[in-house]
């Protein structure tokens, strides 16, 4: 899942002047919740943005960039459908960029009982 982040990043250094002049809007992640789960995203990234091999890669935590983010969302890469701007907003997709960088992401194996319990080590 690692090329598509390179993707994006490459695609937006490409573009890099026109994003560099604009703002990224300060994210509300209460109301990106909101529409993390209303818009679908969650449908292929995963309730708690871990994303899945078939369906699609973990936002949590994500280190794209702002303008790449919404540059996937705009024209996505592969498989995504896309989100034009009357459906999801900068202001919004500021919002969902903030709470999908507030999801904790995966646990650790060794802070999961049940696979200690296994002899993981
Ligand atoms: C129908 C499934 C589907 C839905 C719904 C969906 N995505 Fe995606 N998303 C994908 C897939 C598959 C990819 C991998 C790249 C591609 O296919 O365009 C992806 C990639 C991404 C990436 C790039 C991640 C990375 O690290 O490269 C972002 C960001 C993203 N999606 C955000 C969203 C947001 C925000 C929503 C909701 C507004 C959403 N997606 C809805 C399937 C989906």
């Amino acid at each position: 899942m690692k090329i598509f982040s390179i993707t994006l990043i490459a695609a937006s250094l490409m573009s890099g002047t026109a994003f560099a002049q604009q703002a990224a809007p300060t994210g509300n992640a209460e109301n990106g919740k909101k529409h993390f789960l209303s818009d679908g995203c969650w449908q292929c990234h995963g309730r708690s943005g871990n994303g899945a091999a078939l369906s699609g890669p973990r936002l949590a935590q994500t280190e794209l960039p702002f303008e790449a983010f919404v540059m996937q969302l705009r024209q996505p890469a592969n498989e995504m459908p896309p989100y034009e701007a009357a459906v999801v907003s900068e202001q919004t997709a500021a919002d969902i960029y903030a709470y999908v960088k507030s999801l904790p992401g995966s646990p650790n194996a060794k802070d999961i009982p049940l696979i200690m319990n296994m002899g993981v080590k």
